[in-house]
């Protein structure tokens, strides 16, 4: 089935869609383009938050607006994306942050510049907690990162989250089949944010992406039985 691992469809909650009825279109236009099951991915910044109990809290909230409404895609299973921070994986309840059902925690570098202690911090969380880290649309740093700190994430005992649009340019293209080349285990996502700039954009993704690279990626949360 195909599936959206990282997307911002709960109203509401975030910088992406700002109200149901932008999140049922949103939905739509995912289900047009083929996909079955979206994870819910609003995001998580623990310095903006007021502990993770109030965050499940309004995202249970949006899902439930969300649900009553009727969207075109009902398998949509819950999730954040947890922005790297110091001593995120010493917060308490972070691995609650983890897709519903799931070990897998979608995590996002910052874009401000790598530092070692964003690897620390990602490997506690895994060990700590037993969690499989998603890394974020990896290939959205390779003009931050230098050479080096981007071996350092792709050394992580991690997933790699791509979004659909790194197959728009060439030099994330060209990352993109690296990461396949080198055996990195892939999952996709549309990141959508909004019908406009940041729209569902699975189309891209089946027009440009090896099968098997899709469908590898879909079978992620079949293991998990969801
Ligand atoms: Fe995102």
């Amino acid at each position: 089935m195909l599936t959206d691992h990282h997307s911002h469809i709960l109203p509401g909650i975030d910088d992406g869609s700002k109200s149901v009825e932008m999140s049922l279109e949103m939905i739509k236009c995912l289900k047009q383009q083929g996909v079955g099951r979206i994870v819910a991915t609003p995001h998580f910044y623990a310095h903006r938050e007021d502990g993770i109990a109030a965050y499940l809290e309004k995202r249970q909230q949006a899902f439930e607006k969300l649900m009553s409404a009727g969207p075109a895609v009902d398998n949509i299973i819950l999730g954040a994306e947890v922005s790297i921070e110091q001593g995120i994986s010493e917060l308490e309840g972070i691995e609650k942050l983890a897709f519903q059902g799931t070990k897998y925690i979608l995590l996002e570098f910052p874009y401000t510049g790598f530092s070692d202690w964003m690897i620390d911090e990602i490997e506690n969380i895994s060990y700590n907690f037993k969690l499989t880290p998603i890394i974020a649309h990896l290939h959205r740093y390779i003009d931050i990162f230098s050479k080096s700190q981007m071996e350092s994430a792709m050394a992580l005992d991690a997933i790699i989250q791509l979004n659909n649009e790194a197959f728009e340019t060439r030099a994330e293209k060209k990352f993109v089949k690296k990461l396949f080349a080198q055996g990195h285990y892939c999952v996709f996502g549309s990141d959508t944010h909004n019908m406009k700039e940041r729209k569902p954009n699975f189309d891209l993704l089946l027009k440009k992406a090896k099968p098997d690279w899709v469908e590898n990626s879909n079978v992620l949360l079949d293991r998990a039985g969801l």
